[in-house]
């Protein structure tokens, strides 16, 4: 709702593309589900069928410097240390680079046909909708986000109180599934703050709550951080 967007300078920046036309169906869907819009049985199986029918040649969008947002993102940014889960894990090409720096407790997609190509062993592949997490609320520190729709109500319901949110658009404004900084500070309940960059084609941002509470119990909050997420 509130908050307020530190612009760090981009790195290695190479040309910037141009931005998807407004109407294009998945930037429809990206920003109902930002205005906190229901994510329907017919998103779903919508959902579900671009992506099955698209995971056989996805790692062909694995071109060099894809990644060099989300790169950036461990390369420059202050992460919470603790549990990190990402979301719409898609393949895992994101996961790859992930691992690199620290676990993944679960790497989460709708798409059974995404997960089917994704390297098995790499992380605990997690079919769920990012919607209605499988997840106990305040138990992730870090989310992490590449390419992937906002769902502000779930994602602050799962995220620790001073738990941080990775937001990777690897297209930067040509991503179909894209918002800006300022869109993921604006659609997220209460009062955030965020830092954010380009690097390669891509955008990022860290988004934290701007005023940090601790919603878990003194226990919880006083105990060594999880490894891995509880079920709710
Ligand atoms: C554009 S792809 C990005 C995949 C991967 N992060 C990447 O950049 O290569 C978006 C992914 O989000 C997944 N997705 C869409 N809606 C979802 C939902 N409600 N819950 C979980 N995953 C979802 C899709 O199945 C797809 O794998």
């Amino acid at each position: 709702m509130a908050g307020r967007v530190r612009h760090l300078e981009p790195v290695q920046e190479i040309e910037r593309l141009d931005p998807l036309a407004p109407d294009h169906p998945i930037r429809l869907v990206t920003k109902e589900m930002a205005d906190g819009g229901e994510f329907s049985p017919e998103h779903s199986a919508i959902m579900q069928s671009i992506f099955d029918s698209l995971a056989e040649s996805w790692h062909t969008r694995n071109v060099p410097g894809r990644l060099a947002a989300l790169e950036d993102v461990f390369a420059r940014a202050e992460l919470p240390a603790g549990v990190l889960v990402e979301l719409g894990a898609g393949t895992g090409i994101g996961t790859g680079v992930i691992v690199r720096h620290r676990p993944v407790a679960a790497a989460v997609d709708l798409s059974a046909g995404m997960l089917a190509e994704a390297p098995p062993g790499l992380a605990p592949w997690t079919r769920a909708d990012a919607s209605c997490l499988p997840f106990a609320d305040s138990s992730v520190d870090v989310l992490v986000l590449l390419n992937m729709l906002l769902f502000p109500g779930e994602v602050d319901r799962v995220l620790a109180s001073d738990g941080a949110i990775v937001w990777v658009n690897t297209l930067g404004e040509a991503t179909p599934i894209h918002l800006s900084a300022e869109d993921v500070v604006h659609a997220l309940p209460g009062a955030w703050r965020a830092d954010a960059s380009r690097a390669g084609g891509g955008t990022w941002c860290v988004v934290r709550r701007a005023a940090q509470r601790d919603s878990r119990s003194p226990s919880q909050a006083e105990a060594t951080p999880p490894t891995s997420v509880s079920a709710r």
